[in-house]
């Protein structure tokens, strides 16, 4: 079996044979074929990116159908069982799970990096007091480019490896800050001796006892979330990564358009809509109208269905087990019951069987959050944490990958032929 592509041109009767590699021809390949010698060649259209690599990448696997979700080779469930965040990190950014020693280096490396320059904290308390959080923690990560200008030697691996050290223990304390701006109260200063978790909590949480003891369950529940979010490849805010990234900015102003690119309804900003569409729909009795509703094109049952997954989101297994854990700490979030009448619902439905539409990771974090404290604003950043080490990853993988180049689609050229300027007293 030859591993190419007869392609045959209608127009002028002339077949190509495209090679074909890992299931896929390169697109250029298709710009030979053209009806006269001056055209450009003919190109794929392919709004939204539905059916093109835009990259080869070693870091994370999905099998939709099936709903598998690896990261470097490993099961989302065994991570989530056995790993922490921090190693996980290790793990998709340097492609091997850590020894103890290099596990040790890498934590310690980045718990002496979680403190912000004072000017940073000063640049947060300028914005007003009802700002979003997410607002605030993408303009500081955009800032941070100009507290760190070596961050611009990007082909250099040392300050590669120090920005991501950097911006992997920074993330949390900015969320914190702009977190504790919205609530009006001090920053806290990070405590080293506690996990990535664990720490990120005491900066949210700390009032005026000496020392913040997170609670152990909610701790490792915040852990696994986080594990959960730390990469799910070429999604919205990661191609928005590497697209900016290819113009060989530095990592912080590239960071700072993948969280933007997260804060979207869509993407990010979901768990957020989930909650507010629980409450909304207000009791279980309305659940059969609001599924009536969404049905005939009013509105989406946010938190369901995914571009990749069209099974159940192996994500959102992990965190509806999750949940029963941290409500037996925090009491059950009253908006539960409404959540898994409606999955029960949604899930005998033929309009949502039919369109493979299943609970993603969205449908229950922020049940989690809200009951672990977390204002509904706080959901994308939240999201955006974790993701830093995805983000980090896939950009380094594409700056050095020899295939790269600054990206830049095509277009198909819809508007007006060419035409002579008219004067603005000639016009009609
Ligand atoms: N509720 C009702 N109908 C839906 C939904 C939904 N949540 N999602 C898709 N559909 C329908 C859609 O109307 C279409 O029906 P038809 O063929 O009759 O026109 C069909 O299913 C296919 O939808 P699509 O819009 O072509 O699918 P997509 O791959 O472009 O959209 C999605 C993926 C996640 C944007 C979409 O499912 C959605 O809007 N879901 C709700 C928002 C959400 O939960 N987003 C979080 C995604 S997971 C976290 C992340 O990766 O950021």
């Amino acid at each position: 079996m030859a591993d190419t592509l007869s392609i045959t041109d209608n127009r002028t009767g002339k077949t190509y044979e495209l090679p074909i590699q890992d299931g896929t021809i390169r697109a250029m390949d298709l710009r030979t074929i053209k009806v006269a010698d001056d055209e450009f060649g003919m190109m794929t259209y392919d709004p939204a990116f539905m059916n093109t690599a835009s990259c080869r990448s070693a870091i994370t696997f999905i099998d939709g159908d099936k709903g598998i979700l690896e990261y470097r080779g490993y099961p989302i469930e065994q991570l989530a069982e056995g790993s922490d965040f921090i190693e996980t990190a290790y793990l998709i950014l340097f492609g091997e799970l850590p020894t103890a020693a290099q596990l040790k280096e890498w934590s310690e490396a980045v718990t002496l990096h979680t403190m912000l320059h004072e000017n940073i904290k000063k640049f947060l308390t300028g914005f007003r007091y009802d700002a979003h959080p997410m607002g605030m923690f993408l303009s500081a990560v955009g800032a941070l480019s100009t507290f760190y200008p070596d961050a611009k030697d990007i082909f250099n691996v040392e300050s590669r490896r120090l920005q991501t050290i950097r911006l992997i223990a920074k993330v949390p304390s900015i969320a914190a800050y702009a977190f504790r701006h919205t609530i009006g109260r001090p920053y806290v200063l990070p405590d080293n001796e506690l996990s990535y978790s664990g720490n990120f909590l005491n900066m949210l949480f700390k009032m005026t006892e000496p020392r913040y003891k997170p609670h152990p369950v909610l701790e490792r529940a915040l852990d696994v979330l986080f594990i959960l979010h730390a990469d799910h490849e070429q999604n919205c805010s990661t191609s928005a990564m590497r697209n900016i990234g290819s113009s060989q900015v530095d990592p912080y102003s590239a960071l700072a358009g993948a969280s933007a690119a997260l804060y979207g309804p869509l993407h990010g900003g979901a768990n957020e809509a989930v909650l507010r569409m629980l409450s909304e729909i207000g009791s279980k009795d309305k659940i059969p109208e609001f599924i009536k509703k969404v049905k005939a094109g009013e509105g989406r049952l946010m938190g369901f269905g995914h571009r990749v997954y069209k099974s159940y989101d192996p994500r959102a297994k992990i965190i509806k087990r999750m949940a029963d854990l941290v409500f037996e700490v925090t009491g059950k979030n009253p908006l539960l019951e409404m959540a898994l009448e409606l999955e029960r619902i949604a899930l005998e439905d033929d309009y949502f069987v039919s369109r493979k539409l299943y609970p993603n990771v969205d449908f229950y974090s922020g049940l989690i959050y809200q009951a672990m404290g977390f204002p509904t604003s706080m959901f994308p950043v939240l999201f955006a944490i974790p993701r830093t080490a995805g983000w980090i990853a896939q950009w380094e993988e594409m700056l050095t990958d020899p295939d790269q180049k600054i990206a830049r689609p095509r277009q198909i050229y819809i508007g007006s032929a060419t035409r002579d300027y008219v004067g603005r007293d000639k016009r009609k």
